[in-house]
């Protein structure tokens, strides 16, 4: 993997308290990027000439409009935006989703990461330049599980919405990625774990990835993004991407 110097390069990352957005934002900046950090909770790193962060949440539109704004004001450019907040919630049998649960959902998995594209799609096209989108989607996005439809769905929404958006955007700068990042342990994982076998029937395949280290590691998942967005020699054109599994099984 060839990556050139991205030193003064500016990320934005969503769901940076936590789990993969808080690791991918201390390996960012261990490169040198400028980061941009937002989530309800506390962000990992401290604000600083390099780092701006906002509590928000993503599904509330204005706020994310606002975050983009002060983003692109203090550092100039956005190269790179990262929807990555996400719930695993609700879990259960698709006859058990009611129509509050699912919203509630739809409107961080989807709404939100819809409002973040967009604040990404006005900054590339407002300043004439380039940039990279990558909606943080799952393999819940290729295939059903049980227990997981209202994931299932929006993850398929957002596989969508990246092809929709590359093909309107790509003459106007903006190159969209959805990406599978594989098996990570963070708090979703966790979650995952405490599910019973009664709601989330392949439960145990996952205690199995937990007992025998099977994860992708963060750094690992961080490097793969970053290529996807500055290696000039990743010419590849799916929009789609799953990243591969870093270990055996
Ligand atoms: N872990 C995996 O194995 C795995 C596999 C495939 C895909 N993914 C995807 O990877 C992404 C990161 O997941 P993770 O595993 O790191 O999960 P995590 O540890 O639960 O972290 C989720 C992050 O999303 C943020 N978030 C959730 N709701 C939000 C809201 N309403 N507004 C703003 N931020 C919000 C959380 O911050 P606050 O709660 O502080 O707001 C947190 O920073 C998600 O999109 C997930 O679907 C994960």
């Amino acid at each position: 993997m060839t990556l050139p110097d991205l030193t003064g390069r500016v990320a934005v990352i969503t769901g940076a308290s936590r789990g993969l957005g808080a690791a991918m934002a201390k390996d960012f900046q261990a490169r040198g990027m400028k980061l941009a950090l937002c989530a309800r909770g506390e962000l990992p790193l401290a604000d600083g000439p390099d780092v701006l962060t906002s509590r928000l949440d993503i599904a509330d539109e204005a706020a994310v409009r606002a975050f983009a704004d002060a983003a692109a004001a203090k550092f100039g450019r956005i190269d790179l935006w990262i929807n990555n907040a996400g719930v695993l919630e609700p879990v259960c049998a698709a006859r058990d989703l009611t129509t509050e649960a699912l919203q509630r959902h739809f409107n961080i998995n989807v709404f939100g990461a819809l409002y973040g594209c967009q604040a990404m799609q006005r900054h590339v096209a407002s300043h004439d330049g380039e940039g990279v989108l990558i909606n943080i989607s799952s393999g819940a996005a290729w295939g059903g599980y049980a227990g997981w439809a209202a994931y299932c769905m929006g993850k398929a929404a957002l596989d969508r919405l990246s092809e929709t958006i590359q093909l309107e955007e790509a003459a106007q700068g903006l190159r969209t990625y959805a990406v599978a990042p594989g098996i990570i342990d963070t708090g979703m994982q966790a979650t995952i774990r405490s599910c019973t076998e009664e709601v989330f029937p392949m439960v145990d395949k996952f205690h199995e990835y937990k007992n025998n280290n099977l994860f992708n590691e963060p750094d690992f998942v961080a490097e793969h993004l970053l290529q996807l967005a500055f290696d000039p020699d990743d010419d590849r054109s799916e929009v789609v991407v799953r990243l591969p599994a870093q270990k055996e099984s």
